[in-house]
């Protein structure tokens, strides 16, 4: 990927690819609300995550840990863009919690594209969404 915020096609196209087949695998008997999400890492590697409710509604996972999850068990450390693809409409924005998440693997600067069947439709910097945000660097070196 360049250097900054710059996202080129290929990887637009290749998160929105990745999140809406790991939509197709959601997990969703309770809401009906179908999540993928795809997280590019550091590497120029793409790794996705779906919504996996759960009969204890609390349990429930959303796509964004999911992906966040399988970029670290696949050892990459930094996101450098996240894509969300829900249902539509509507914009589907990650939750408070995810974007938590995000902020432990992702500068304020990191693009956050949300999408649905027809295409991106609305981008956002994870500085925009989780301003102010409390991170790593908030704990000095460990
Ligand atoms: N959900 C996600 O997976 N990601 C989001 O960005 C918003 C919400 C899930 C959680 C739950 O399984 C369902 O969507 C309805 O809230």
């Amino acid at each position: 990927m360049a250097a900054g915020t710059a996202l080129d096609a290929a990887e637009v196209q290749a998160l929105l690819d990745a999140a809406r087949a790991a939509r197709g695998r959601a997990h969703a008997p309770y809401s009906r609300f179908q999540v993928g999400a795809a997280v590019l890492d550091e590497q120029g590697r793409i790794h996705a995550g779906c919504n996996v409710e759960n009969a204890a509604y609390p349990q429930g996972l959303c796509a964004e840990a999911g992906a966040l999850a399988a970029m670290v068990l696949a050892g990459g450390r930094q996101a450098r863009a996240l894509a969300v693809v829900g249902p539509g409409p509507g914009w589907t924005t990650p939750c408070g919690g995810c974007r938590q998440k995000l902020r432990e693997f992702a500068a304020d600067d990191v693009p956050v594209l949300i999408a649905d069947g027809q295409g991106v439709q609305a981008r956002f910097t994870l500085g925009e969404l989780l301003p102010h945000a409390f991170g790593p660097d908030h704990l000095g070196p460990g």
